[in-house]
């Protein structure tokens, strides 16, 4: 262990272990202790060495409210000299508490350093090849999550990407259609993005609800809307997915 401790905020990506940066595999490769969130997958900490402490820390689709910003651990771990490793899902800026964290690491002194990840909400559009702002279909784009969708206007030309939207998923498209949008928008439902899990369910915002039956609605996943939802669907149908199931079993 280091003299000093230090924290590490580390975006783990969105699932396929390929979409670690390589400075996130540097830090876990060389950290004390690795605190990860229940959402970061299996194959992401096998990069993890066996003799590194590994603690799970998160708190799952964001349920129970804890009185800390950063777990208390965390910071007990840094205080004794630990160089930390906390790991997070997508990246760690984006619906992820890295601000909250930072700004508890910043209050007591500690260390700290912010390693960007991929963001669930560009795997996803990758991986379903829904180009997020084609510039003929979409000229901005916004992150956010279910509960404030009817904060949101509705304007033209405009993709929107929903975090944390699956549980009540129809009031969740209720309240873009109440904000103004069509219920026939095209609408995206994707799962596990990025993994061999990935399924990728397309409808509109009126009906997407009735066309998900099946999924487990504890997975998680996003929802994008807007025309290149539509536009994703066509670029689908020729070419190779950017995972392919097949390859990655050979692999194993
Ligand atoms: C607490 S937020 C963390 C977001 C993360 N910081 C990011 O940048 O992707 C968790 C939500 O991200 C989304 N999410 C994370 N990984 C995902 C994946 N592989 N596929 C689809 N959605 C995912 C889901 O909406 C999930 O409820």
């Amino acid at each position: 262990m280091s003299d000093c401790g230090f924290v590490y905020l580390v975006g783990a990506g969105p699932g396929d272990p390929k979409l670690l940066t390589l400075r996130a595999l540097e830090v876990l490769q060389s950290a004390d202790v690795v605190a990860h969130d229940e959402l970061v997958s299996p194959a992401i900490l096998e990069f993890v060495p066996a003799h590194v402490e590994r603690l799970r820390v998160g708190r799952r689709h964001g349920s129970g409210k804890a009185a800390y910003r950063l777990h208390p651990i965390v910071l007990e771990r840094a205080r004794a000299g630990a160089v930390v490793a906390r790991l997070k899902s997508g990246d760690p800026l984006i619906f992820g508490r890295g601000g909250e964290e930072a700004e508890e690491l910043a209050d007591a002194g500690i260390p700290y350093e912010i390693v960007p990840g991929v963001s669930a909400a560009l795997g996803a559009a990758a991986y379903a090849r829904i180009p997020l702002t084609h510039r003929n279909h979409a000229t901005r784009v916004t992150f956010m999550t279910g509960h404030d969708a009817e904060a949101l206007e509705a304007g033209s030309g405009e993709t929107v990407v929903l975090f944390m939207a699956a549980h009540k998923l129809k009031a969740n498209l209720d309240r873009l259609i109440s904000a103004g949008r069509s219920p026939s928008l095209p609408a995206a439902y994707v799962v596990s993005a990025t993994t061999t899990e990935q399924r990728v369910v397309v409808g509109t915002l009126g009906d997407l609800h009735e066309r998900i039956g099946g999924i487990d609605p504890a997975a998680p996943a996003l929802i994008i809307v807007g025309e290149v939802v539509a536009l994703g669907a066509r670029l689908a149908e020729v070419g190779r997915p950017s995972f392919d199931p097949e390859a990655a079993a050979g692999e194993s």
